[in-house]
C-alpha cells in the first residue's frame, strides 16, 4: 500500500491556499493509501513565536484537519513535538549528510531570513536546518508520496537528496518520496496581490480567505480581489493573474474544469463571476466550519485522538531511527 505523509505548521488558522493546495489531497488519499498527518509544531518556532498560544494553535490545527475530513480512524494524526525525541535525533543524523551550502540556497530560507525583524531579531540555526527536520518527518514514515502545495517543491527535493545520500553512504534505509500537487490551485495567490502566494504571514488579511471566515467576509474579500482592467473572464496567468487565480480557486472548489468555467463566465462580467466564486467558496467551507464548531466544544476528545496518533506514529518511526543508527555503526545501547 502506498504510504503518505504530510504536515502543516500551527502558525495561525488555515487559509484557502492550505486547503486547496494540500488538505483536499490529504482527505482524498485516505481512501487508497496508508496516511500519516502531522501538526509540525517544532517547525513553528524558527521565526520566533508566542508561547502563550502555541498549544492552543496546535490543538486548533488538528481540529481543522479533522473538520476538513481527515478521519482519525483511517489515518494517523499526531503532533510532531510528541515525538520530538525521534524526529530531533533523526535530524541530527541527517544534518551530518547535508551541506550548509544547499540549505543556504533554499528559496524559503532566503525569503524568510530577509523577513526577520523585531526585538530578538536573528536568523536562527533552526531556520537554516528547517528542511532537515522536514526530511526526518517524511523519511521516518517511509512515505512514497507527500501531498503539498507548489511552494514545498524544493523541500521535497532536498528530502530526496538527503535520503539518497544517506542510502548511498550507509545502505538502503530510506524510501525516497515524491511530491503530489493538486491539478488546480497548487499555488493559490493573494487576492490583493496576485503575484504573491496567499500566506498566513502576509501583513494584510484582505488578500487571504481563512477557513473560519464567515460568508460576508468571504464575499467582501472576493469582491475586492484585484483584477485587470479588461472585461473577459479568461485564463492567462501572465496578463490576467487575478482572474486566473479566481478561476483556479473556483475550479478546485467545485471540481469543474477551468475550460468549462471560462465557457460559462467569459462574457458575464467580473462582478457576476466574482459573486459565483464567493458562493462556491462559501459552500465549500460551510460544512467544515460546522464540524469545526462541534470539535471545538470537546477539546479532550481531540487530545485523545492525538495521544493515540502519537503512539501509532512511534511504532513506525522509532524502528526507522533505530535502523538508521544501526546502518551508521553506532554501538547498540
Ligand atoms: P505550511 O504550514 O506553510 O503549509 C501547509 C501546506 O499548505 C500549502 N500551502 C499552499 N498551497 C497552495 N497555495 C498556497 N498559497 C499555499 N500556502 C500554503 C503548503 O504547500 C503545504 O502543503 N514546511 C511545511 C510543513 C512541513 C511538511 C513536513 C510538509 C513540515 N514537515 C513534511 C510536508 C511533509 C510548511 O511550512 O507548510
Amino acid at each position: 500500500m502506498t504510504r503518505v505523509f504530510s504536515g502543516m505548521q500551527p502558525t495561525g488558522g488555515l487559509h484557502l491556499g492550505n486547503h486547496l493546495g494540500a488538505l483536499v489531497n490529504w482527505v482524498r488519499m485516505q481512501d487508497t493509501a496508508d496516511v500519516t498527518y502531522c501538526v509540525v509544531d517544532l517547525h513553528a518556532i524558527t521565526m520566533g513565536h508566542d508561547p502563550a498560544i502555541l498549544a492552543d494553535r496546535t490543538l486548533g490545527l488538528a481540529m481543522e484537519f479533522v473538520a476538513a475530513g481527515v478521519d482519525p480512524d483511517r489515518s494517523t494524526l499526531f503532533v510532531q513535538s510528541h515525538l520530538g525525541d525521534v524526529h530531533a535525533e533523526m535530524t541530527w543524523l541527517f544534518s551530518s549528510v547535508t551541506g550548509v551550502g544547499e540549505l543556504q540556497k533554499m528559496p524559503q530560507y532566503r525569503e524568510k531570513s530577509e523577513r526577520v525583524t523585531g526585538k530578538h531579531a536573528q536568523v536562527t540555526a533552526g531556520l537554516l536546518t528547517y528542511p532537515v527536520l522536514q526530511t526526518s518527518d517524511i523519511l521516518l514514515y517511509d512515505a512514497d508520496e507527500v501531498p503539498v502545495g507548489e511552494d514545498q517543491r524544493h523541500h521535497i527535493e532536498i528530502a530526496r537528496d538527503i535520503g539518497g545520500r544517506f542510502n548511498h553512504r550507509y545502505g538502503d534505509v530510506f524510501v525516497l518520496p515524491r511530491a503530489i500537487f493538486p491539478e488546480a490551485a497548487a499555488r493559490v495567490m493573494d487576492l490583493q496581490d496576485p503575484t504573491a502566494k496567499m500566506s498566513a504571514s502576509a501583513d494584510s488579511d484582505k488578500g487571504r480567505i481563512n477557513l473560519q471566515d464567515d460568508p460576508d467576509r468571504i464575499l467582501k474579500k472576493v469582491r475586492s480581489a484585484q483584477t485587470d482592467s479588461g472585461r473577459d473572464v479568461a485564463y492567462d496567468r501572465a496578463d490576467k493573474a487575478g482572474i486566473s487565480n479566481l478561476l483556479e480557486v473556483m475550479s478546485a472548489a467545485t471540481g469543474r474544469s477551468i475550460d468549462d468555467l471560462v465557457e460559462e463566465y467569459a462574457d458575464a462580467g467580473y462582478g457576476t463571476f466574482k459573486g459565483a466564486v464567493a458562493e462556491a467558496v462559501v459552500e465549500l467551507l460551510r460544512p467544515m466550519q460546522e464540524r469545526h464548531a462541534e470539535l471545538a466544544a470537546d477539546p479532550g476528545e481531540m487530545q485523545r485522538i492525538l495521544a493515540d496518533g502519537a503512539a501509532k506514529a512511534r511504532e513506525v518511526s522509532a524502528p526507522r531511527l533505530a535502523a538508521a543508527k544501526d546502518a551508521m555503526g553506532f554501538l547498540p545501547a
